[in-house]
């Protein structure tokens, strides 16, 4: 089931959303563990949630990174949206990472947040290019990067480090472009 873009917002994460996040990752563990770094129990906890949320409105201050909620209407906490490690001059380029509760799973968030974030980063924030790097094995998220017209530039062997274990994967990308001749800007 998609929702229609409207029931779907996405805004700067701030600390007093720490505690919605807290209970949306403990809730998730499981399966976030599965495609993403497994955390210390102690990122499991407020105090360490609040930090989280200083840290990267601390880092956006510095031009850095960007970190969104994606909302339900405006108010429930369903995931987070990251743009990391911005780089400007010649490459004006940022990483994308994603996840969503496993609670609002398949109902078209991740898709919606993708798209809203896109045309963020290639309007008010004035990026030229986004990159995300997506585990073979994560169906749901090459689905994702499917339907939001990334590019899929190719297979990066032993990318990443996950869990202990250099792991391939799939490089996707979007550059500005691309939303421009979409007509979705
Ligand atoms: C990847 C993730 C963000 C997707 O969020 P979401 O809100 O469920 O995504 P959407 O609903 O927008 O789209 C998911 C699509 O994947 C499909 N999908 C889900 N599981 C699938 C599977 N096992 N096999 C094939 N397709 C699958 C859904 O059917 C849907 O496609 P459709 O609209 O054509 O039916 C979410 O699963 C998640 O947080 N996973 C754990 C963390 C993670 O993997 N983050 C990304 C790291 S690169």
């Amino acid at each position: 089931m998609n929702r229609p873009r409207g029931d779907i917002t996405i805004r700067l994460l701030q600390p007093e959303d720490a505690g919605a996040m807290l209970s949306l990752c403990r809730a998730s563990r499981a399966v976030f563990e599965k495609f993403q770094p497994a955390k210390a129990d102690e990122y499991y906890t407020l105090a360490v949630q609040q930090e989280d949320i200083a840290k990267s409105l601390a880092e956006m201050n510095a031009g850095n990174e960007f970190s969104f909620g994606i909302f339900h209407g405006d108010t429930e906490l369903v995931g987070r949206i990251r743009l990391s490690a911005v780089h400007r001059g010649l490459w004006q380029n940022a990483n994308l990472g994603y996840f969503v509760g496993t609670a609002y799973q398949g109902q078209g968030f991740a898709t919606e947040a993708v798209k809203l974030t896109a045309a963020l980063a290639f309007g008010e924030i004035g990026l030229h290019r986004l990159q995300a790097a997506v585990m073979p094995w994560n169906p749901a998220s090459l689905r994702v990067m499917e339907k939001t017209g990334f590019r899929r530039e190719g297979l990066a062997e032993r990318y990443l480090k996950i869990n202990g274990t250099w792991n391939d994967h799939v490089l996707f990308a979007q550059t500005a472009e691309d939303l421009i001749s979409d007509g979705t800007e």
